[in-house]
Protein backbone atom coordinates (compact mmCIF):
# COMPACT_ATOMS: atom_id res chain seq x y z
CA UNK A 1 0.00 0.00 0.00
CA UNK A 2 1.61 3.51 -0.44
CA UNK A 3 0.60 7.27 1.10
CA UNK A 4 1.76 10.52 -0.40
CA UNK A 5 3.80 12.88 0.87
CA UNK A 6 4.13 16.77 0.23
CA UNK A 7 5.11 16.39 -3.18
CA UNK A 8 2.33 14.22 -3.60
CA UNK A 9 4.53 11.40 -4.60
CA UNK A 10 4.07 7.76 -3.79
CA UNK A 11 5.94 6.66 -0.87
CA UNK A 12 6.98 3.03 -1.11
CA UNK A 13 6.47 0.99 2.24
CA UNK A 14 9.98 0.07 3.92
CA UNK A 15 11.49 3.35 2.24
CA UNK A 16 12.48 6.63 4.65
CA UNK A 17 12.76 9.69 3.30
CA UNK A 18 15.44 11.73 4.74
CA UNK A 19 15.95 15.23 3.09
CA UNK A 20 16.66 13.77 -0.53
CA UNK A 21 18.15 10.57 0.22
CA UNK A 22 16.23 7.64 0.90
CA UNK A 23 17.18 4.74 3.03
CA UNK A 24 15.72 1.27 2.01
CA UNK A 25 14.58 -0.91 4.99
CA UNK A 26 15.43 -5.30 4.83
CA UNK A 27 13.92 -5.48 1.94
CA UNK A 28 12.89 -9.24 2.47
CA UNK A 29 12.29 -10.13 6.16
CA UNK A 30 13.23 -13.34 7.83
CA UNK A 31 10.95 -15.82 6.36
CA UNK A 32 11.06 -18.56 8.71
CA UNK A 33 11.74 -22.34 8.12
CA UNK A 34 8.24 -24.80 9.17
CA UNK A 35 8.77 -26.96 11.59
CA UNK A 36 10.07 -30.16 10.22
CA UNK A 37 7.91 -32.87 10.21
CA UNK A 38 9.39 -36.47 10.73
CA UNK A 39 8.47 -38.90 8.00
CA UNK A 40 7.22 -41.84 8.32
CA UNK A 41 10.23 -43.75 7.84
CA UNK A 42 11.92 -41.61 10.23
CA UNK A 43 9.84 -43.20 12.78
CA UNK A 44 8.81 -46.86 11.93
CA UNK A 45 12.36 -48.56 11.09
CA UNK A 46 9.66 -51.85 9.56
CA UNK A 47 8.68 -48.82 6.95
CA UNK A 48 12.23 -47.52 7.01
CA UNK A 49 13.03 -51.19 5.96
CA UNK A 50 10.44 -51.73 3.80
CA UNK A 51 11.75 -48.48 1.61
CA UNK A 52 15.45 -49.73 1.82
CA UNK A 53 14.56 -53.35 0.11
CA UNK A 54 12.34 -50.94 -2.87
CA UNK A 55 14.97 -49.17 -3.64
CA UNK A 56 17.73 -51.65 -3.57
CA UNK A 57 15.19 -53.67 -6.03
CA UNK A 58 14.91 -50.67 -8.21
CA UNK A 59 18.47 -50.13 -8.21
CA UNK A 60 19.18 -53.89 -9.27
CA UNK A 61 16.55 -54.09 -12.27
CA UNK A 62 18.96 -52.30 -13.89
CA UNK A 63 21.54 -54.89 -14.51
CA UNK A 64 18.23 -57.02 -15.66
CA UNK A 65 17.50 -54.23 -18.22
CA UNK A 66 20.94 -54.00 -19.33
CA UNK A 67 21.19 -58.36 -19.68
CA UNK A 68 18.15 -57.47 -21.82
CA UNK A 69 19.96 -54.86 -23.98
CA UNK A 70 22.88 -57.09 -25.17
CA UNK A 71 20.47 -60.14 -26.05
CA UNK A 72 18.71 -57.77 -27.85
CA UNK A 73 21.59 -56.50 -29.47
CA UNK A 74 22.43 -60.00 -30.17
CA UNK A 75 19.45 -61.75 -30.97
CA UNK A 76 17.06 -59.17 -33.03
CA UNK A 77 18.66 -58.87 -36.66
CA UNK A 78 19.57 -55.80 -37.93
CA UNK A 79 16.91 -55.44 -40.57
CA UNK A 80 14.16 -56.43 -38.58
CA UNK A 81 11.05 -54.01 -39.04
CA UNK A 82 8.18 -53.37 -36.64
CA UNK A 83 5.22 -52.90 -39.14
CA UNK A 84 2.64 -50.63 -38.07
CA UNK A 85 1.46 -49.63 -41.71
CA UNK A 86 2.05 -49.40 -45.42
CA UNK A 87 4.32 -46.04 -44.50
CA UNK A 88 5.15 -46.52 -40.75
CA UNK A 89 7.83 -48.98 -40.19
CA UNK A 90 10.73 -49.04 -37.20
CA UNK A 91 13.89 -51.01 -37.22
CA UNK A 92 13.17 -53.34 -34.32
CA UNK A 93 16.78 -53.25 -32.86
CA UNK A 94 16.78 -49.74 -32.08
CA UNK A 95 13.56 -49.64 -30.63
CA UNK A 96 14.31 -52.89 -28.48
CA UNK A 97 17.93 -51.33 -27.26
CA UNK A 98 16.02 -47.82 -26.71
CA UNK A 99 13.78 -49.37 -24.47
CA UNK A 100 15.98 -51.63 -22.17
CA UNK A 101 18.05 -48.76 -22.10
CA UNK A 102 16.16 -46.40 -21.33
CA UNK A 103 14.45 -48.92 -18.60
CA UNK A 104 17.81 -49.25 -16.67
CA UNK A 105 18.30 -45.81 -16.24
CA UNK A 106 14.60 -45.39 -15.21
CA UNK A 107 15.09 -47.93 -12.39
CA UNK A 108 18.27 -45.88 -11.49
CA UNK A 109 17.05 -42.53 -11.44
CA UNK A 110 13.92 -43.65 -9.58
CA UNK A 111 15.52 -45.27 -6.89
CA UNK A 112 17.67 -42.92 -6.22
CA UNK A 113 14.67 -40.37 -6.05
CA UNK A 114 13.20 -42.65 -3.66
CA UNK A 115 16.24 -42.90 -1.94
CA UNK A 116 16.61 -39.39 -1.49
CA UNK A 117 12.67 -38.47 -0.42
CA UNK A 118 12.60 -41.37 1.94
CA UNK A 119 15.31 -42.85 3.71
CA UNK A 120 17.90 -39.60 3.42
CA UNK A 121 17.82 -37.32 6.12
CA UNK A 122 15.67 -34.72 5.40
CA UNK A 123 17.29 -32.00 7.99
CA UNK A 124 16.96 -28.36 6.40
CA UNK A 125 20.12 -26.16 6.57
CA UNK A 126 20.02 -22.48 5.91
CA UNK A 127 23.68 -21.04 4.55
CA UNK A 128 24.19 -17.67 5.63
CA UNK A 129 25.80 -15.69 2.76
CA UNK A 130 29.38 -15.11 2.98
CA UNK A 131 32.64 -13.17 1.11
CA UNK A 132 33.77 -15.82 -1.46
CA UNK A 133 36.71 -17.21 0.08
CA UNK A 134 36.00 -19.59 3.17
CA UNK A 135 37.77 -19.06 6.42
CA UNK A 136 39.72 -21.89 8.02
CA UNK A 137 37.03 -22.56 10.27
CA UNK A 138 34.14 -22.25 7.78
CA UNK A 139 35.58 -25.01 5.40
CA UNK A 140 36.07 -26.84 9.23
CA UNK A 141 32.17 -26.11 9.64
CA UNK A 142 31.37 -27.22 5.72
CA UNK A 143 33.39 -30.71 6.47
CA UNK A 144 31.33 -31.22 9.24
CA UNK A 145 28.26 -30.78 7.63
CA UNK A 146 29.53 -32.72 5.21
CA UNK A 147 29.95 -35.53 7.33
CA UNK A 148 27.09 -34.75 9.24
CA UNK A 149 24.84 -35.17 6.01
CA UNK A 150 26.26 -38.67 4.80
CA UNK A 151 25.68 -39.87 8.46
CA UNK A 152 22.27 -38.90 8.15
CA UNK A 153 21.53 -40.31 4.33
CA UNK A 154 22.28 -43.67 6.18
CA UNK A 155 25.03 -44.85 4.07
CA UNK A 156 26.92 -46.45 6.62
CA UNK A 157 23.51 -48.42 8.38
CA UNK A 158 22.16 -49.57 4.91
CA UNK A 159 25.16 -50.77 3.17
CA UNK A 160 22.36 -53.26 0.92
CA UNK A 161 21.59 -49.71 -1.25
CA UNK A 162 24.94 -48.57 -1.66
CA UNK A 163 25.67 -52.10 -3.08
CA UNK A 164 22.70 -51.97 -5.03
CA UNK A 165 23.55 -48.55 -6.73
CA UNK A 166 27.41 -49.94 -7.25
CA UNK A 167 25.88 -53.13 -8.92
CA UNK A 168 23.02 -51.08 -11.03
CA UNK A 169 25.50 -48.28 -11.86
CA UNK A 170 28.58 -50.64 -12.85
CA UNK A 171 26.09 -52.76 -15.35
CA UNK A 172 25.19 -49.59 -17.36
CA UNK A 173 28.85 -49.92 -18.68
CA UNK A 174 27.35 -53.40 -20.70
CA UNK A 175 25.28 -51.67 -23.15
CA UNK A 176 28.18 -49.19 -23.65
CA UNK A 177 30.73 -51.53 -24.18
CA UNK A 178 28.25 -53.56 -26.38
CA UNK A 179 27.70 -51.04 -28.60
CA UNK A 180 31.30 -50.18 -29.22
CA UNK A 181 31.02 -53.03 -31.76
CA UNK A 182 28.86 -50.86 -34.15
CA UNK A 183 31.64 -48.67 -34.74
CA UNK A 184 33.43 -51.71 -36.01
CA UNK A 185 34.68 -52.81 -38.80
CA UNK A 186 37.21 -50.34 -39.62
CA UNK A 187 36.81 -49.44 -43.33
CA UNK A 188 39.75 -50.20 -45.06
CA UNK A 189 40.67 -52.60 -48.03
CA UNK A 190 38.34 -55.00 -49.61
CA UNK A 191 35.58 -53.79 -47.02
CA UNK A 192 35.57 -50.02 -47.36
CA UNK A 193 36.00 -51.02 -51.64
CA UNK A 194 32.56 -52.83 -51.33
CA UNK A 195 30.69 -50.56 -48.82
CA UNK A 196 31.36 -47.08 -49.14
CA UNK A 197 33.18 -46.55 -52.82
CA UNK A 198 30.25 -48.86 -54.45
CA UNK A 199 26.81 -47.21 -55.08
CA UNK A 200 24.14 -48.85 -57.06
CA UNK A 201 24.70 -45.95 -59.92
CA UNK A 202 25.74 -48.31 -62.92
CA UNK A 203 25.82 -47.76 -66.74
CA UNK A 204 22.69 -47.13 -68.20
CA UNK A 205 21.06 -46.29 -65.03
CA UNK A 206 17.80 -43.91 -65.44
CA UNK A 207 18.22 -40.78 -63.38
CA UNK A 208 14.70 -40.68 -61.40
CA UNK A 209 13.08 -37.81 -59.75
CA UNK A 210 13.54 -38.61 -55.73
CA UNK A 211 9.88 -38.18 -54.98
CA UNK A 212 7.52 -39.42 -57.84
CA UNK A 213 10.46 -41.73 -58.63
CA UNK A 214 9.73 -40.77 -62.75
CA UNK A 215 12.24 -41.21 -64.96
CA UNK A 216 13.38 -37.43 -65.93
CA UNK A 217 14.14 -36.21 -69.76
CA UNK A 218 16.82 -34.23 -70.51
CA UNK A 219 14.53 -31.85 -72.98
CA UNK A 220 12.53 -31.36 -69.81
CA UNK A 221 14.80 -29.79 -67.61
CA UNK A 222 15.26 -25.54 -68.40
CA UNK A 223 18.16 -23.73 -67.92
CA UNK A 224 18.83 -22.61 -64.02
CA UNK A 225 16.61 -25.82 -62.84
CA UNK A 226 17.64 -28.27 -60.22
CA UNK A 227 16.32 -31.67 -59.28
CA UNK A 228 16.55 -34.08 -56.64
CA UNK A 229 16.89 -37.33 -58.34
CA UNK A 230 18.00 -41.43 -57.27
CA UNK A 231 18.41 -44.06 -59.11
CA UNK A 232 15.59 -46.14 -60.45
CA UNK A 233 16.79 -48.90 -59.58
CA UNK A 234 16.35 -47.98 -56.14
CA UNK A 235 12.80 -49.07 -55.65
CA UNK A 236 14.11 -52.73 -56.46
CA UNK A 237 15.63 -52.84 -52.70
CA UNK A 238 13.95 -52.95 -49.54
CA UNK A 239 14.30 -52.07 -45.96
CA UNK A 240 17.99 -51.20 -44.66
CA UNK A 241 19.20 -51.80 -48.36
CA UNK A 242 17.02 -48.62 -49.75
CA UNK A 243 18.05 -46.43 -46.52
CA UNK A 244 21.97 -47.17 -47.19
CA UNK A 245 21.90 -46.98 -50.70
CA UNK A 246 19.16 -43.62 -51.42
CA UNK A 247 21.87 -42.00 -49.11
CA UNK A 248 24.85 -43.17 -50.68
CA UNK A 249 23.33 -42.62 -53.65
CA UNK A 250 21.11 -39.13 -54.09
CA UNK A 251 22.59 -36.80 -56.41
CA UNK A 252 21.12 -33.53 -57.97
CA UNK A 253 20.69 -32.36 -61.25
CA UNK A 254 21.37 -28.87 -62.87
CA UNK A 255 20.91 -27.67 -65.95
CA UNK A 256 22.96 -24.60 -66.82
CA UNK A 257 24.17 -22.80 -69.75
CA UNK A 258 26.93 -24.65 -71.21
CA UNK A 259 28.99 -21.54 -72.65
CA UNK A 260 28.92 -19.60 -68.70
CA UNK A 261 30.10 -22.82 -67.22
CA UNK A 262 33.86 -24.45 -66.93
CA UNK A 263 33.87 -27.95 -68.00
CA UNK A 264 37.47 -29.75 -67.66
CA UNK A 265 38.60 -31.56 -71.09
CA UNK A 266 38.05 -34.47 -68.87
CA UNK A 267 34.46 -34.59 -67.78
CA UNK A 268 33.23 -33.00 -71.74
CA UNK A 269 31.39 -36.15 -72.29
CA UNK A 270 30.06 -36.22 -68.52
CA UNK A 271 27.11 -33.61 -69.14
CA UNK A 272 24.37 -33.29 -72.02
CA UNK A 273 24.13 -29.92 -73.23
CA UNK A 274 24.77 -28.04 -69.85
CA UNK A 275 22.81 -30.46 -68.01
CA UNK A 276 25.27 -31.86 -64.88
CA UNK A 277 24.98 -34.38 -62.00
CA UNK A 278 26.12 -34.44 -58.63
CA UNK A 279 26.58 -35.95 -55.29
CA UNK A 280 23.55 -34.52 -53.03
CA UNK A 281 25.79 -35.47 -49.73
CA UNK A 282 27.94 -31.90 -48.68
CA UNK A 283 31.74 -33.57 -48.79
CA UNK A 284 32.24 -31.86 -45.13
CA UNK A 285 30.07 -34.16 -42.91
CA UNK A 286 27.57 -35.39 -44.96
CA UNK A 287 24.62 -33.23 -44.53
CA UNK A 288 22.11 -33.19 -47.96
CA UNK A 289 22.38 -29.99 -50.10
CA UNK A 290 20.27 -28.42 -52.22
CA UNK A 291 20.39 -24.52 -51.71
CA UNK A 292 21.10 -23.59 -55.31
CA UNK A 293 21.65 -19.65 -56.71
CA UNK A 294 21.18 -19.78 -59.94
CA UNK A 295 23.11 -16.90 -61.40
CA UNK A 296 26.54 -17.55 -59.58
CA UNK A 297 25.92 -21.41 -59.50
CA UNK A 298 26.61 -22.20 -56.46
CA UNK A 299 25.62 -24.66 -54.13
CA UNK A 300 25.12 -24.05 -50.67
CA UNK A 301 25.12 -26.16 -47.56
CA UNK A 302 22.88 -24.91 -44.87
CA UNK A 303 24.86 -27.08 -42.19
CA UNK A 304 28.41 -25.36 -42.03
CA UNK A 305 27.94 -22.76 -45.33
CA UNK A 306 30.14 -24.64 -47.55
CA UNK A 307 29.88 -23.25 -51.08
CA UNK A 308 30.64 -25.15 -54.20
CA UNK A 309 30.82 -23.88 -57.60
CA UNK A 310 28.86 -26.67 -59.72
CA UNK A 311 30.17 -24.47 -63.17
CA UNK A 312 33.70 -25.89 -62.19
CA UNK A 313 33.44 -29.53 -61.36
CA UNK A 314 31.59 -28.82 -58.19
CA UNK A 315 34.89 -27.64 -56.79
CA UNK A 316 34.30 -25.68 -52.88
CA UNK A 317 34.54 -21.58 -53.26
CA UNK A 318 33.92 -21.69 -49.36
CA UNK A 319 33.67 -22.95 -46.14
CA UNK A 320 34.68 -26.07 -44.30
CA UNK A 321 34.45 -28.91 -46.57
CA UNK A 322 37.61 -30.11 -48.36
CA UNK A 323 37.21 -31.60 -51.85
CA UNK A 324 34.64 -31.13 -54.41
CA UNK A 325 31.58 -32.95 -54.93
CA UNK A 326 31.37 -36.00 -56.72
CA UNK A 327 30.38 -35.62 -60.35
CA UNK A 328 28.23 -38.22 -61.80
CA UNK A 329 29.14 -38.78 -65.72
CA UNK A 330 25.44 -38.87 -67.64
CA UNK A 331 24.32 -39.19 -70.75
CA UNK A 332 20.74 -40.22 -72.67
CA UNK A 333 19.38 -43.12 -73.62
CA UNK A 334 17.39 -44.10 -77.12
CA UNK A 335 14.56 -41.90 -75.35
CA UNK A 336 15.77 -39.18 -74.53
CA UNK A 337 16.19 -39.53 -70.73
CA UNK A 338 19.29 -39.24 -68.43
CA UNK A 339 21.38 -42.32 -67.72
CA UNK A 340 24.58 -42.72 -65.87
CA UNK A 341 27.62 -42.98 -67.81
CA UNK A 342 29.06 -44.99 -64.55
CA UNK A 343 29.35 -44.59 -60.77
CA UNK A 344 30.60 -41.61 -58.98
CA UNK A 345 33.91 -41.66 -60.67
CA UNK A 346 37.33 -39.14 -60.18
CA UNK A 347 38.90 -37.61 -63.39
CA UNK A 348 41.06 -40.18 -64.12
CA UNK A 349 38.25 -42.92 -63.76
CA UNK A 350 38.39 -44.29 -60.22
CA UNK A 351 35.91 -44.93 -58.22
CA UNK A 352 35.07 -41.87 -56.15
CA UNK A 353 32.89 -42.42 -52.54
CA UNK A 354 30.41 -39.65 -52.49
CA UNK A 355 29.88 -38.59 -48.67
CA UNK A 356 31.76 -37.43 -45.95
CA UNK A 357 35.86 -37.28 -45.86
CA UNK A 358 36.82 -39.57 -43.26
CA UNK A 359 40.49 -40.64 -42.08
CA UNK A 360 40.74 -44.15 -43.86
CA UNK A 361 39.11 -42.32 -47.17
CA UNK A 362 41.79 -42.48 -49.81
CA UNK A 363 41.94 -38.87 -51.46
CA UNK A 364 45.07 -38.77 -52.96
CA UNK A 365 42.58 -38.17 -56.51
CA UNK A 366 40.13 -35.81 -54.66
CA UNK A 367 39.46 -32.29 -56.83
CA UNK A 368 40.23 -30.10 -53.76
CA UNK A 369 40.95 -26.70 -55.65
CA UNK A 370 39.93 -25.61 -59.18
CA UNK A 371 42.06 -26.62 -61.59
CA UNK A 372 42.82 -25.60 -65.27
CA UNK A 373 42.19 -27.54 -68.55
CA UNK A 374 45.81 -27.66 -69.05
CA UNK A 375 46.48 -28.78 -65.44
CA UNK A 376 43.60 -31.77 -65.71
CA UNK A 377 44.98 -32.76 -69.24
CA UNK A 378 48.91 -32.95 -67.96
CA UNK A 379 47.72 -34.83 -65.45
CA UNK A 380 45.52 -37.17 -67.19
CA UNK A 381 47.99 -37.68 -69.23
CA UNK A 382 51.00 -38.72 -66.76
CA UNK A 383 48.50 -41.71 -65.69
S1 LIG B 1 28.03 -30.64 -43.73
FE1 LIG B 1 28.06 -29.25 -45.32
S2 LIG B 1 29.30 -27.68 -44.63
FE2 LIG B 1 29.29 -29.07 -43.00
Amino acid sequence: MSEHNDHDEPVVEGRVEEGSTAVVSKPIPDPGLEAEAPRYSDVNEAAAKRYTRMVAGLFLLAPLFAIAYVVVYFAIPVDYQIVVSDTQKYPAQNVFLGLTLGLALLAIGVGAVQWGREIMGDHEEAEERHAAASSEDERAEFMAKVDKGIEQANVGRRKVILGSMGVGVGALGLPLIISLGDLGPWPTGKWLDEHYMKTIWAPGVRLVNDVTFTPIRAADLTIGQLVNAEPETLQELDGHDTLVEKSKSAIIIVRMNPNQITIPATRQDWHVNGILCYSKICTHVGCPISLWEQQTHHLLCPCHQSTFDLGNSGVVVFGPASRALPQLPITVDAEGYLVARSGFVDDLGNPLAPGPSYFERDSSTDLTRPRSVEELSEQVGEN
